[in-house]
């Protein structure tokens, strides 16, 4: 497994890449891999195409009262997870790389990003496309690979490659739980095991949202309100939105319609944000 530091060096080896005839996948991520990861590695694997992974904590992504600086770094455990995915390289620029100094150009979405962690988090979406469109730039992937888990995340980099024509493919990779249903992310590990057992009360959310569902529910009223209630039982728990969406455009609806409706959850759990999510 190749590892790669520079713009130029990435730019060399898919040049390489090409030339051979191969088609190239990328997972981006910032690091501190986890089963998620590696779901999305093995997704990419098994599409036949060379796979880079990126590992960059994008700090344009993250707001003034979000944490950069504490964002869990993990280098060498990433390493030997990727050469244990027989990941063909990993692509892991400083920050200097991709901002210099006087850096000055972004890349926003204006529609898809503005609901659900778009509110929250005014400027996160704005950091996400400009490290997204930066590493297609680079590496010039036929195909990325993207979790389901951060399926706004998905949607608005799916319309900022459609809108500015970048001709990439983006695949979506179902979210991969622990025992107790909790879907795994780098946020998730963080908690202790008191918050970890308050957390599973989202996954008791989704179950009885696609029973609901099942047996004919299709007000959103209803599903929102119930979700809401379940989430609210626990003292540790802070709902920051439930939301059913359009699962392309993320735009609110008023009546579920299975197979295209999702349901959006964003949460504390005391001070760790977790987000999850149910296609209906
Ligand atoms: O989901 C993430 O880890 C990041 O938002 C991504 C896709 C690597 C872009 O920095």
């Amino acid at each position: 497994m190749q590892k790669i530091a520079t713009v130029p060096e990435m730019r060399r080896l898919t040049r390489e890449i090409r030339a051979r005839g191969e088609k190239i996948a990328l997972v981006p991520t910032m690091g501190a891999l986890h089963p998620g990861h590696v779901a999305l590695i093995e997704a990419a694997k098994k599409s036949g195409a060379t796979v880079i992974v990126s590992i960059f904590a994008n700090p344009l992504q993250f707001g003034p009262n979000e944490d950069f600086a504490g964002y869990p770094r993990t280098p060498d455990a990433d390493l030997a997870i990727c050469t244990e995915a027989q990941v063909d390289a990993v692509f892991a620029p400083a920050v200097e790389e991709i901002y210099p100094r006087g850096y000055s150009s972004y890349v926003t979405e204006d529609a898809y990003s503005k609901p659900l962690c778009g509110i929250s988090r005014p400027t996160h979406f704005r950091g996400v496309t400009t490290i997204f469109a930066k590493l297609l730039n680079i590496v010039r992937p036929d195909a990325v690979f993207m979790g389901q888990k951060d399926i706004q995340q998905a949607a608005v980099v799916r319309k900022m490659i459609a809108d500015l024509q970048f001709g990439v493919d983006v695949v979506v990779v179902p979210t991969v739980r622990d025992a107790e249903g909790l879907a795994h992310g780098v946020r998730s590990r963080a908690l202790t095991n008191s918050q970890r057992q308050e957390a599973t009360v989202i996954k008791q959310a989704l179950v009885k949202a696609r029973e609901m569902v099942d047996a004919g529910v299709r007000s959103t009223d209803r599903l929102v309100a119930e979700v809401t209630h379940i989430i609210g039982q626990r003292r540790r728990v802070r709902v920051i939105y439930v939301s059913i969406v359009d699962s392309t455009t993320m735009e609110a609806e008023r009546e579920i319609v299975p197979g295209k409706s999702w349901l959006m959850i964003a949460v504390w759990v005391d001070e760790v944000r977790l987000i999850d999510n149910l296609p209906l």
